[in-house]
């Protein structure tokens, strides 16, 4: 298979994956329960500094530099959501001060993306697909401030962060067309997306069960 039409198997599938990750549940922003936007502004800060945190090990540890650049471009991006969300958790009323949204540790997905080790499953994985969960996920998100009538979160997420997710995941898929060229380099990337995606899954269904959370921003 050429990259080309690699990718394009890659971006299909993760798509008809991604249509899982839409929670079943109508829009719900009465607020029942702990689901507000604040308290999922609080959920995206810990995503945020999770994915800061990746692209810049990733930046250190690769030689090739339009990745490096693409990795740079990316912890500079995901430091400035953080600072939006927590410039607009502060307006909403919550004082970030002393908040660590890591205090209870690196989440699953985090600690599986630390164990790749190449490029291009980094690439694959980290950008392209963990990137196209986040606009899939900062979509339904918006809808929900929308219906919370919180205007001002969804124009953020709207023309800033979302825009910004989305050519991440552009990036990765311009650094997988020069990468995947090989057989074995498109299963290692395949086998990271799939997981990828699994894993983006499997913690949807663990916060809706055990802390009734859907629509949180990605990243
Ligand atoms: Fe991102
Ligand atoms: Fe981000």
């Amino acid at each position: 298979m050429t990259a080309e039409e690699f990718v394009a198997r890659l971006d299909t599938d993760t798509q008809r994956l991604l249509r899982n990750l839409a929670p079943d549940d109508t829009l719900r922003p009465e607020v029942q329960g702990d689901l507000t936007v604040l308290n999922l502004l609080k959920v995206a800060l810990k995503n945020e500094i999770e994915a800061t945190e990746i692209a810049g090990r990733w930046l250190v540890t690769t030689d090739d530099i339009p990745v490096k650049l693409a990795f740079a471009r990316q912890v500079g991006d995901e430091a400035k959501h953080y600072r939006m969300i927590a410039e607009r958790l502060r307006a909403l009323g919550f004082d970030g001060a002393g908040f660590d949204p890591l205090a209870k540790g690196y989440g699953p997905l985090f600690t599986y993306l630390m164990t790749l080790t190449t490029t291009v499953e980094r690439v694959a994985a980290g950008q392209f697909t963990r990137e196209a969960i986040a606009v899939v996920k900062n979509r339904q998100f918006i809808e929900f401030c929308e219906h919370a009538g919180d205007r001002e979160t969804a124009t953020m997420y709207r023309d800033v962060i979302e825009p910004d997710e989305r050519y991440h995941h552009e990036l990765g898929r311009s650094l997988l067309l020069r990468l995947a060229v090989t057989p074995e380099a498109q299963a290692a990337a395949a086998a990271a997306a799939r997981k990828t995606l699994a894993l983006a899954d499997e913690l949807q269904r663990a916060a809706l069960t055990t802390a009734g959370i859907h629509h949180a921003p990605g990243c």
